[in-house]
C-alpha cells in the first residue's frame, strides 16, 4: 500500500449527537485501518479550531493575483504589499498546502438553512485563492485525481419529489464548488443522512423509519466508499 494523505473536516457546531461528525468518524477509522501504517490523518475541526473570515486584504492581494495570472505560492508571497495582506497569506496558504497534500478529503457538513455551516463557508472563501489549485509551470489542475466524500447531514428531507427538493443550496453547492476547483466530478461522493430531527420536529412525525433507512443507507455507503478510495 502506498502512502495516502486524507484531510478530515467537521463543520457542525454541536458535537453532541452530531450525525455527521459520527459519520465522518466511521469513515476515518475504516480508511485507518486500511492504509495501515502508510495513512497520514489531519483531523480540522472547523468549529473548534475555526478559520478566520476573509478580510480586505486578502481581496486585495487575490486581484493583484489574478491580473498577473497563475502564480506558484511562492510567487504569492511575493506580491504581499503590507502586515494585513501578511497576516491574510500566512492563513490562507497553510490550509491551501493541506488541501493539496491531501489524497483523499473527508468533510462533515450538517445542512443550516438550506446550505453549509459559517464554518465551512470560512474554509471555503479563504482557501479559494485565485490560481492555488493550478500548476503554474504546467496547468495542471492539482485536484484532479483527489477522491473528496461529503457526509451530508440535514434535519428535513430533500430527496426527488418532496416538497422541498429545490431548497437543497447545500449538495448542489458543494458539488459545483468542487468542480470549480478542478476535482474530476467522478471523484466526489455524497453521503446524505436525512431527517436527522425527526424525533424533535412534529411536522415530521410518522416518517422515523424514512429516517432510519435513511442513516442506514448512509452507514452503508460510508463503509463501500472507505473500502474503495
Ligand atoms: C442553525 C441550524 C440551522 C439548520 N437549518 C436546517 C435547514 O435549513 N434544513 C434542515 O433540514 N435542517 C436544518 N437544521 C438541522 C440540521 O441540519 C440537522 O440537525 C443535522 O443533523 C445537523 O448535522 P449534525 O447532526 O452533524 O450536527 C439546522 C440546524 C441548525 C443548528
Amino acid at each position: 500500500m502506498t502512502s495516502a494523505a486524507l484531510l478530515h473536516l467537521d463543520s457542525g457546531i454541536s458535537p453532541a449527537g452530531s450525525v455527521s461528525r459520527t459519520l465522518t468518524a466511521r469513515f476515518a477509522a475504516a480508511w485507518r485501518a486500511r492504509h495501515d501504517g502508510a495513512a497520514r490523518v489531519r483531523h480540522h475541526d472547523l468549529v473548534a479550531d475555526p478559520v478566520p473570515a476573509v478580510r480586505a486584504a486578502y481581496a486585495d492581494l487575490g486581484r493583484r493575483v489574478e491580473r498577473k495570472g497563475v502564480l506558484s505560492l511562492d510567487d504569492v508571497a511575493a506580491l504581499v504589499e503590507s502586515p494585513e495582506e501578511e497576516r491574510e497569506w500566512v492563513l490562507t496558504r497553510s490550509l491551501i498546502e493541506e488541501l493539496r497534500a491531501a489524497d483523499t478529503v473527508l468533510l462533515g457538513s450538517p445542512m443550516y438553512n438550506f446550505t453549509v455551516s459559517t464554518g465551512l463557508k470560512a474554509w471555503i472563501d479563504r482557501i479559494t485563492f485565485p490560481g492555488a489549485y493550478v500548476d503554474a509551470g504546467t496547468g495542471e489542475k492539482l485536484l484532479r485525481d483527489t477522491r473528496v466524500v461529503v457526509v451530508a447531514a440535514r434535519g428535513g428531507g430533500y430527496g426527488p419529489g418532496t416538497p422541498r427538493e429545490h431548497f437543497d443550496f447545500q449538495i448542489p453547492y458543494l458539488r459545483a464548488w468542487f468542480g470549480s476547483l478542478g476535482v474530476a466530478e467522478g471523484n466526489v461522493h455524497v453521503v446524505t443522512a436525512e431527517l436527522t430531527r425527526v424525533d424533535d420536529i412534529p411536522a415530521l412525525d410518522g416518517l422515523q423509519s424514512l429516517a432510519a433507512e435513511s442513516l442506514a443507507r448512509a452507514e452503508a455507503a460510508v463503509d463501500a466508499i472507505a473500502a474503495a478510495v
